[in-house]
C-alpha cells in the first residue's frame, strides 16, 4: 500500500488539500494528514470545517466531512509532533504534498528550518530524494517568494501552482478545484478521473 503525507498550511485553499486526501484514500493509499495551526484556522474560516484535535476523533471528523466510510487508512497528526514517522527518512513514505503551501512554509523549507512536522517532513522528502509536491498559494508573489520557490525546485520539489486551465470549460468551483488536485495527483503518480485530458 502506498503511503502519502498531505500537509495543509495556513494559505488560502484548504479545499484543495481536503479533496486531495479524499482522492488518495479513494485510490487505496494510506494518508497521514498534518494541518498547521494557521491551516486549521483558515480551513475553519473558508470551509466551515473545524479540525479541533488530532488522533482518532480527528480521523472520524475528517472522514465524515469527506463522506468516506469509517476505517479508511487515514492518520491525523499534530503539526508539532516531531516524533511522528513522517519526521524520519527511515519511515516508508512514498511522497508528500503540501496543499496549499503558505509562503511562510515555503520560506522555512527553502531555508532548511524544519521547525515543525510539515517542514521537517518536507525536508526529509528532499534529502531522501522522494517526491515533494508543493502547491504555493499567494498572489502577487514577491521576489522573496519566487526565490524560495526556485530554491525548492532546485532541491527537487515539484511546484504546482493552483492555476486551473479554462480549456476544460469549468462550470463549477468544484471543476476548478478538481483540475488543480488532478495535477497534484499526476505528479504523485496516482490515477484519477478529475478532468478530461486534452486529446482524449
Ligand atoms: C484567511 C487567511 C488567508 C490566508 N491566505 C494566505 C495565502 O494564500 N498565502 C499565504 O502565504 N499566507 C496566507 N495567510 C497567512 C498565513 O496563514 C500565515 O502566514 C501563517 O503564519 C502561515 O503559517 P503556516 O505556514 O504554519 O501554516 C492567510 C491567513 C488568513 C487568516
Amino acid at each position: 500500500m502506498k503511503t502519502y503525507v498531505v500537509a495543509i498550511t495556513g494559505a488560502s485553499g484548504s479545499v484543495y488539500g481536503l479533496r486531495l486526501v479524499e482522492q488518495l484514500l479513494a485510490s487505496g493509499a494510506a494518508v497521514t494528514l498534518i494541518v498547521t495551526k494557521a491551516g486549521r484556522e483558515v480551513m475553519a474560516y473558508e470551509t466551515g470545517f473545524s479540525l479541533a484535535d488530532v488522533g482518532p476523533t480527528a480521523v472520524d471528523a475528517v472522514l465524515r466531512f469527506l463522506e468516506i466510510a469509517p476505517g479508511a487508512p487515514l492518520r491525523v497528526v499534530a503539526s508539532d509532533d516531531l516524533f511522528d514517522a513522517a519526521a524520519s527518512g527511515s519511515a516508508r513514505i512514498d511522497a508528500m504534498a503540501v496543499c496549499p503551501a503558505s509562503m511562510g512554509f515555503c520560506g522555512s523549507v527553502a531555508a532548511g528550518l524544519a521547525s515543525d512536522l510539515p517542514e521537517r517532513a518536507a525536508d526529509v522528502m528532499l534529502k531522501e530524494r522522494r517526491p515533494l509536491v508543493i502547491v504555493p498559494r499567494e498572489t502577487p508573489m514577491s521576489l522573496v517568494h519566487l526565490r524560495n520557490l526556485t530554491s525548492l525546485a532546485e532541491a527537487g520539489a515539484v511546484i504546482v501552482p493552483p492555476s486551473p486551465a479554462f480549456y476544460q470549460r469549468p462550470k463549477t468551483i468544484d471543476d476548478l478545484v478538481d483540475f488543480v488536485v488532478g495535477k497534484v495527483l499526476d505528479q504523485l503518480g496516482v490515477e484519477h478521473h478529475l478532468f478530461t485530458r486534452w486529446g482524449e
